[in-house]
């Protein structure tokens, strides 16, 4: 099953915006496999946006990422990939459709509340590079919804 990270970016943490960020991610009907509030430091920060190294807004991005934990989750199903870079949206507020969550949110381009890995090689970089193995759940290991709980 294709998964990919999404990372709550402090904005996204300050502004109050965690509920309606998995509210999205829910209704969708992709399955959360993990979750954990984080506070980068630099070297994981560098680290996650290795792929921008040297490009000019790095500094500033890097700087971004430190002001306030961040909400890692790994998410599940079908296509979710692309589906979630939609329900995102472009980097920018201007760029963004207006129901996207940038695009309903982002303060700029920079601020942009939410993060979404934009391939599956990407995600299973990213989520190595946040997540243990063991920290994933694997919902084919037991069907809860059918089971009688007590
Ligand atoms: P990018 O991969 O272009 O966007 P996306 O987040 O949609 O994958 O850039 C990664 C992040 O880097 C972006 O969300 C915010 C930051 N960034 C800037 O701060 N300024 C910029 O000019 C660019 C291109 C990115
Ligand atoms: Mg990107």
């Amino acid at each position: 099953m294709e998964r990919t990270l999404v990372l709550i970016k402090p904005d996204g943490v300050c502004k109050a915006l965690v509920g309606e960020v998995i509210q999205r991610i829910e209704e969708e009907g992709f399955k959360i496999v993990a979750l954990k509030m984080i506070r980068l430091d630099e070297e994981k920060a560098k680290e996650f946006y290795h792929s921008h190294k040297g490009k000019h807004f790095f500094p500033g991005l890097i700087k971004f990422m430190l002001t306030a934990p961040s909400i890692a989750l790994v998410v599940e199903g079908k296509g979710v990939v692309k589906q979630i870079r939609k329900i995102i949206g472009e980097r920018t507020p201007e760029e963004a459709a207006p129901e996207a969550i940038r695009g309903r949110y982002a303060s700029d381009g920079r601020r942009n509340i939410v993060h979404g890995s934009d391939s599956p090689i990407s995600a299973k970089r990213e989520i190595g590079c946040l997540f243990h193995p063991e920290e994933l759940y694997s919902y084919d290991k037991e069907d809860w919804l059918k089971s009688e709980p007590g």
